[in-house]
């Protein structure tokens, strides 16, 4: 007989999704209250997720070869959104296959090419929104990382192209979010009208556009370009074979997906401590204006510890048995996952684990099993540079133009957890009050 997995709540799968959609960091500090440190949760969707929160567990699972724990059977869930032959769902050979193709993409090197990019887009956008009056952030910010997407990974220009894809990506985002997209069992066309009818019509629409560019780009040699496609465009494998068109519209895909909201979200978090750690608000403006690049990183590592958007590493499905941390888990039982909250509210790791202080990441840096806002191992994030390079680029120029503070409405208590499909993004929307910040240099719109 298969050993029993680790302890966990007993409530009907129905309950636990419900708990885990609504209120996750509660249920899953009640979690750790009573089962400990790995605990068994069963959701609606895929096996039972066995949640570990022990950094020698996490190495083990990391490091565990890609036939014995097989995420892409837990990424799934976003196969609707992103498509079969995307990085996400992928796994073992043709996985890293696939990810041997991106990686280059996104070099260091390659990163550094698109600051001026990046800089030029944040500063335009930022520009734009009000001030002195209540603003969410959050929608801003999702309209300047879909920008950000379209221009450095799409690599289109302003004009009519950039607006037609823009328009269908921002309804897509939109109608993809909703929770039917996370639930097989209610994935039904019942019409134009139904939201699972709604979807595929839009996503249709938007693959379309997405194939023309491809074709068009393959037809277009017309010199080099800094894009993110151009490289996929480019990429071979060790004998000369180019990635199917096909493989590459469903990777441009996943970057949208992958890299939109998550980076939305989390550059929202980040404000939304600022302006309650007026501290570290201050502190960071005074880095911006020294150019102090180790304090801007360290403030964007503490918010990505804090308040990870993603709560858990993408769960691996145990396709081979396997002993980690001294527990037997059988071929087909489980999927195991790193609970990223839990570990990084770990006050043996954390001294004062729910205070925001960036100072933290400036005495050490974050550790590779103790610091998983980007998962790890041969999963890890694709764009975490990238990731890195825009929040320190949108946090710069928004400290650097404005002055921030809580909205009056929200002033005095944190904002609670909001989902959008697996991303946990500010409650308020991150409602803030922005001033221009005088002597602050003004914008040339051309
Ligand atoms: C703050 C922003 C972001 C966060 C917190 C984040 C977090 C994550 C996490 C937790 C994973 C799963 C890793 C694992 O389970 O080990 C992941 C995977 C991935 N991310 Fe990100 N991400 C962010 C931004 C981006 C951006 C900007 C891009 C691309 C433009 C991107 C592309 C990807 C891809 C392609 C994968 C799949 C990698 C694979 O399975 O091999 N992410 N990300």
């Amino acid at each position: 007989m298969p050993a029993p997995l680790p302890p966990g709540p007993r409530l009907p799968a129905a309950l636990q999704t419900a708990r885990w959609v609504a209120q996750p960091v509660p249920f899953f500090e009640r979690c750790r209250a009573r089962y400990g440190g790995r605990f068994t949760l069963r959701l609606l969707f895929g096996p039972p997720i066995v949640n570990l929160t022990d950094p020698g567990e996490v190495k083990a699972m990391f490091a565990a070869p890609p036939e014995v724990l097989a995420p892409g059977v837990g990424g799934r869930v976003l196969e609707p959104l992103v498509g079969a032959r995307s990085v996400l769902v992928l796994d073992g050979q043709d996985h890293l296959r696939q990810r041997k193709l991106m990686l280059p993409a996104f070099h260091g090197e390659r990163m550094t090419a698109l600051a001026g990019l990046l800089e030029d887009v944040t500063a335009r956008e930022i520009a734009a929104w009000p001030r002195g009056e209540p603003v969410e952030l959050h929608p801003r910010l999702q309209a300047l990382t879909l920008e950000v997407i379209l221009r450095a990974v799409f690599g289109l220009e302003p004009g009519g192209r950039l607006d037609a894809l823009r328009a269908v990506l921002t309804e897509y985002l939109e109608v993809g979010a909703a929770p039917v997209n996370m639930m097989p069992a209610l994935q039904r066309d019942l019409g134009p009208r139904s939201p699972w009818g709604r979807f595929l019509r839009v996503r249709a629409r938007a693959l379309g556009l997405i194939e023309a560019e491809i074709a068009r780009r393959r037809a277009d040699t017309s010199g080099p370009h800094g894009d993110v496609l151009t490289m996929l465009l480019e990429a071979t494998e060790e004998d000369g074979t180019p990635m199917p068109d096909l493989d590459v519209r469903d990777e441009l895909m996943t970057l949208l997906v992958a890299g939109h909201e998550t980076t939305a979200s989390q550059l929202a978090w980040t404000c939304e401590r600022l302006v309650r750690t007026p501290r570290v608000l201050g502190a960071l403006q005074a880095a911006v204006d020294a150019g102090d690049e180790p304090y801007i990183t360290a403030t964007i590592q503490e918010a990505l510890r804090c308040r990870p958007v993603l709560l858990f590493t993408q769960p691996r499905f145990v396709a081979q048995d396997v002993e980690i941390g001294g527990v037997r888990y059988a071929a087909g039982s489980c999927s195991l996952a790193a609970n990223v909250h839990l570990v990084h509210h770990d006050p043996a790791l954390y001294p004062d684990p729910y205070a925001f202080r960036p100072e933290r990441f400036l005495e050490q840096g974050p550790g590779t099993f103790t610091w998983l806002p980007f998962g790890g191992g041969r999963r890890r994030c694709l764009g975490q540079a990238f990731a890195m390079l825009e929040m320190r680029v949108v946090l710069a120029e928004l400290l650097a133009t404005t002055d921030l503070a809580a909205a009056p409405d929200v002033a005095g208590k944190d904002e609670g957890r909001r989902r959008r499909h697996i991303t946990v993004s500010p409650g308020s929307g991150a409602r803030v009050v922005l001033q221009a910040r005088r002597g602050a240099p003004a914008l040339q719109v051309a």
